[in-house]
């Protein structure tokens, strides 16, 4: 089917108070995998590329793209492709004449006033393609790196930062950190549902995968909808190749060793997108 408005399936989740799984594609195997569990379980799912996982793709944006695209319109249940954590408006650009029809637009280490601009800048030209912006607010923790859960977004710069901006989407600094291995993070659902009360559009948790199966339903019930996670699945997909590869010296065929991984992938979005679904 043709691809899905993000800005609907995010209203109509946060309605229903679910979440919905937005999950990177490192790997072209990744959006098979996300979009065949998506199709296992009859649900809605994002498939998104950040900006760095197009570094390692040749720093193209269209032979990873275009093929993710061609596996969602390929897809039974409602896609949305959507462009994850570009700190370039050249970049948001391309994503849009390609047919992405999200784009999350990270101003969030520029200066305040400079990344309203530019955040509304970019809401300008997409909302004309009729494409979604999700933007940031309040650096989530660890994106450079560094381990530190401690940034946090007031409700009321969020609910200004909207109105300036025009943004579909808003991801929020809430307790969580970019790149954790360990589910250990703890999140503030107080402040969850402060900034829900405060925002009018839809919420976004980035740095999911630090985050309890627990931390997150509490967070989806205190108003979080759209839940991005990444590095959660890599732990999976590794973890099988690295078992597939020690069990047999001999292997050579990557599709041996790769395809586990891909099926570790699908099981575990299949699993998480049923619990965001709350069923
Ligand atoms: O934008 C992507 C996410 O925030 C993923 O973060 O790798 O910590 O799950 P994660
Ligand atoms: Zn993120």
């Amino acid at each position: 089917m043709p691809l899905v408005d993000i800005r609907k399936m995010a209203v109509k989740a946060a309605v229903e108070k679910t979440g919905l799984g937005a999950f990177n594609v490192v790997l072209l195997e990744f959006a098979h995998a996300e979009v065949e569990a998506a199709e296992s379980c009859g649900l809605p799912v994002i498939l998104q590329l950040s900006e760095n996982a197009i570094k390692y793709h040749g720093g193209h944006i269209a032979p990873i793209g275009k093929a993710m695209l061609a596996i969602a319109e390929q897809a039974s249940v409602p896609v949305a492709v959507h462009l994850d954590h570009a700190e370039s408006v050249d970049l948001c650009r391309e994503a849009v004449d390609l047919g992405f029809n999200s784009v999350m637009y990270d101003g969030s280490k520029l200066e305040d006033l400079e990344n309203r601009k530019s955040t509304a800048a970019v809401v300008e030209f997409c909302h004309a393609a009729g494409v979604a912006v999700e933007a940031e607010l309040g650096e989530v923790g660890g994106k450079d790196g560094v381990h530190s859960p401690t940034a946090r977004t007031n409700p009321e710069d969020a609910a200004k930062f909207v109105a300036d901006t025009g943004v579909d989407l808003l991801a929020v600094a809430v307790g969580s950190s970019h790149a954790m291995t360990e589910r250990s993070a703890v999140l503030d659902t107080g402040l969850i549902s402060r900034i829900r009360d405060a925002v009018p559009v839809p919420l976004v948790l980035h740095g999911s995968s630090g985050v309890s199966d627990e931390g997150i339903v509490a967070a989806i019930e205190a108003g979080m909808t759209k839940i991005n996670v990444s590095t959660h699945l890599n732990v999976g997909f590794t973890s099988v190749v690295r078992e597939a590869l020690a069990a047999n010296e001999k292997l050579v065929d990557p599709r041996k060793y790769v395809g586990p991984g891909r099926e570790n992938v699908r099981n575990e979005v299949a699993r998480l997108l049923n619990l965001y679904a709350r069923r």
